[in-house]
């Protein structure tokens, strides 16, 4: 059965110590307040990796990068690649984020490519999906939507389908305090589930973990977390706080 999981994306956020410091306090309210069923992940700035891998070992908190590139090494200045996130003891990254899409220029295409090699360095891959306001109020989010996950993740044979989580994100409630309600994010979930299953198989669907992002909070986390195609979410500005982070985990009791 699907896993149950909630992943902090901090984005640029956070200095090395101040990730030391937000790690060490995520860690010691978990280990006392959760006894877990759901996967939590930290995903805090390159920089911070390699020490934020030894601060959770032992512990079952897992570790993200926000990024990697296509290529293994080369000439891209200033890029980091899958074989390095690898190196620093981190086991996801978030792919297709629409900050990544909106601002560096990750097209449908790219994160195709960037998904693949991650998986191929033996990441698991949380892949963000999600309409503009504009493409809602046009009413072409299911096809956006679509398109995002045929021409991000189709490629993928089944094995490498099953170190994906897919992430929805509609654009116009990240950091906007506007959340979608958990009808929409329900609504959107179960086309989303429908999609893979015509593209893998009913079994493939059922088994992926398909998490909502966009200003979730510790006061609405547990009625979206409560819908049925809703397996957890991808947390921004309330992963910055460790209180509110885990209470938001709390919410997916
Ligand atoms: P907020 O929770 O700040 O809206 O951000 C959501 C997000 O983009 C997580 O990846």
């Amino acid at each position: 059965m699907r896993e149950k999981i909630v992943a902090g994306n901090w984005k640029m956020h956070k200095t090395l110590e101040e990730s030391q410091a937000l790690i060490t306090e995520i860690r010691g309210i978990i280990r006392d307040e959760l006894r877990g069923q759901t996967r939590v992940i930290v995903c805090p700035p390159f920089i911070a990796l390699t020490a934020a891998s030894r601060l959770l070992e032992g512990t079952d908190i897992g570790l993200g990068a926000q990024n990697c590139h296509f290529e293994d090494q080369g000439a891209y200045t200033g890029e980091i690649s899958a074989p390095m996130v690898k190196s620093t003891g981190a086991r996801y990254v978030i792919i297709g984020h629409s900050e990544r899409r909106q601002f560096f220029g990750d097209t449908n295409e790219i994160t195709a490519r960037k998904a693949k090699n991650a998986i191929r360095h033996g990441l698991k891959v949380i892949f963000c999906v999600g309409e503009t306001l504009q493409q809602r109020e046009d009413k072409t989010y299911f096809k956006v939507v679509e398109a995002q996950l045929r021409d991000g993740l189709f490629d993928l044979d089944r094995k490498e389908f099953s170190q994906v989580v897919i992430a929805y994100e509609p654009v116009w409630a990240i950091g906007t305090g506007l959340t979608a309600s958990p009808e929409q994010a329900q609504e959107m979930h179960a086309y989303i589930r429908k999609v893979v299953a015509t593209h893998y198989t009913d079994e493939i669907a059922a088994d992926t973990s398909i998490l909502y992002g966009g200003s979730v909070k510790p006061d609405n986390a547990a009625t979206l977390f409560g819908q049925e195609d809703i397996d957890g979410g991808l947390i921004g500005g309330a992963a910055l706080k460790a209180r509110d982070f885990v209470d938001i985990v709390k919410g997916m009791r």
